[in-house]
């Protein structure tokens, strides 16, 4: 660590923190555990933030978003012409996530109306079902991608379903919302302005489709969120604009699509590297929902959140000017051996958690149940289908600073 001059501040630089190197993309926590006495909040040039890594700090952020806004602090900007294509039909700014109150809390509530606790109970059939089904077709003499095969298609066809979207149009969406998220930040990386227009094309496409099924619902209602959000915009109670519901529904399938898929990957892959643990866990002496929330502690599938400061603040007792954004490593959190004994440890009979793994207030997870939900049932079903699993070879990691992710997961 080396210190610098910002801002007329001096503040403690970290040039070595780079999320994308090898060493730190495999293994961010053996990184992390050695940088830790030199300080909890550091400024990664690579990732251009303020990273806060300890578990106290990054819980108060997260109490405090009058100072550390959502707002802009997912940002990406596109060229001047997409701009103008997307216009009034496409979101410019994330919906809920990168929003603060007002707005958020009436969204939140409009949301939080369609998308119940009992809704996300009455699924666990469903899931069940489908993952069982999946897990009965995975070949059986040969090696295969278990991320490809199983998680993904579990994850999308239970959100894509859950929203709305008729099962012969998930892929086709699947591929529009992949080519539309391409476009963030694809200015800075210098995309080249035909596959910027074509990117934004596909997001066009898609929320046109998307368009067309909310107003299909409006009179041909269906057991469905857009129809839950439809029924809640009829009560008049809460407003939302034709724009804002719009917004709404490709966000969730992003948020609750590879972010499960992943940490079902995460999860397997702890399991399977120790075989022993497996076999515990195929035997079942291993308590399912104690081992979600440690993974979700241990190895979780989202590195952590931005926040943009709005007032000049100090964090874990470095001064962070109004204006920069910060970066709450939940991951880190979660190694805090201030907060977690024996931190690097995974122990699934750990009790009490209380991880930040979904974040914490005002932007909690909204998908937090389902995601539980669909990670225990995806194991359970491995384990009673495919009992003997056992690994290929040893994963690589995709080189991206918020999803902790595996590039695939060979097993046979
Ligand atoms: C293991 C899987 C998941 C993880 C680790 C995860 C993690 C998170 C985290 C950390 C946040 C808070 C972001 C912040 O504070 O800025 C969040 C918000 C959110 N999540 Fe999840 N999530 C998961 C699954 C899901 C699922 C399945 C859904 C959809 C059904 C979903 C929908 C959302 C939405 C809509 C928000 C924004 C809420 C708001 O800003 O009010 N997530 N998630």
């Amino acid at each position: 660590m080396t210190t610098d001059t910002q801002h007329g501040t001096r503040f403690p630089l970290e040039p070595d923190y780079d999320p994308f190197a090898p060493a730190i993309r495999e293994d961010p926590y053996t990184w992390l555990a050695n940088r830790r006495d030199r300080g909890p909040v550091f400024f990664s040039p690579a990732v251009g933030m303020w990273v806060i890594t300890r578990y106290a700090d990054v819980d108060a952020v997260l109490r405090d978003p009058d100072t550390f806004s959502s707002e802009n602090a997912i940002v990406g900007r596109y060229h001047p012409e997409v701009t103008a294509r997307l216009a009034g039909k496409v979101p410019m700014t994330a919906t809920l996530i990168g929003m603060d109150r007002p707005d958020h809390t009436r969204l939140r509530r409009i949301v939080n109306a369609a998308f119940t606790r009992a809704r996300v109970a009455r699924m666990e059939e469903d899931v069940t079902r489908l993952a069982r089904r999946l897990a009965e077709d995975l070949p059986r003499d040969e090696p295969f991608d278990v991320l490809a095969r199983f998680s993904y298609p579990l994850t999308l066809t239970v959100i894509a379903g859950l929203v709305g979207i008729p099962q012969q149009d998930i892929q086709r969406c699947h591929d529009l919302s992949e080519q539309w998220n391409e476009l963030l930040g694809a200015d800075e990386r210098g995309m080249p302005l035909d596959d910027q227009l074509r990117c934004a094309d596909a997001a066009l496409e898609y929320h046109a489709h998307i368009s067309e099924l909310i107003a299909q619902r409006e009179h041909e209602p269906a057991d469905d969120l857009i129809t839950a959000v439809w029924d809640v915009r009829r009560t008049g109670d809460v407003p939302l604009s034709d724009m804002e519901m719009l917004s709404l529904f490709p966000g969730l399938i992003s948020a609750g699509h590879e972010t499960t898929a992943n940490l079902i990957g995460n999860t397997l892959w702890h399991l399977l590297r120790r075989p022993e643990r497996w076999r515990a866990f195929v035997d079942g002496t291993t308590d399912v929902g104690n081992l979600v929330e440690e993974m979700l502690r241990f190895d979780t599938s989202i590195y952590g959140m931005p926040r943009r400061v709005t007032r000049d603040t100090v964090v874990g007792g470095v001064a962070i000017p109004a204006g920069d954004l910060v970066f709450l490593h939940f991951a880190a959190a979660g190694h805090d051996p201030d907060r977690f004994p024996d931190a690097a440890e995974l122990r699934p009979t750990r009790e009490d958690l209380q991880h930040l793994s979904f974040g914490r207030g005002a932007h909690f997870c909204l998908g937090a149940a389902l995601a539980r939900l669909e990670t225990r049932i995806a194991l359970e079903q491995l384990a009673a289908i495919r009992p003997g699993l056992r690994l290929v070879s040893e994963p690589e990691h995709v080189p991206h600073f918020v999803f902790r992710a595996l590039r695939e997961l060979v097993v046979e």
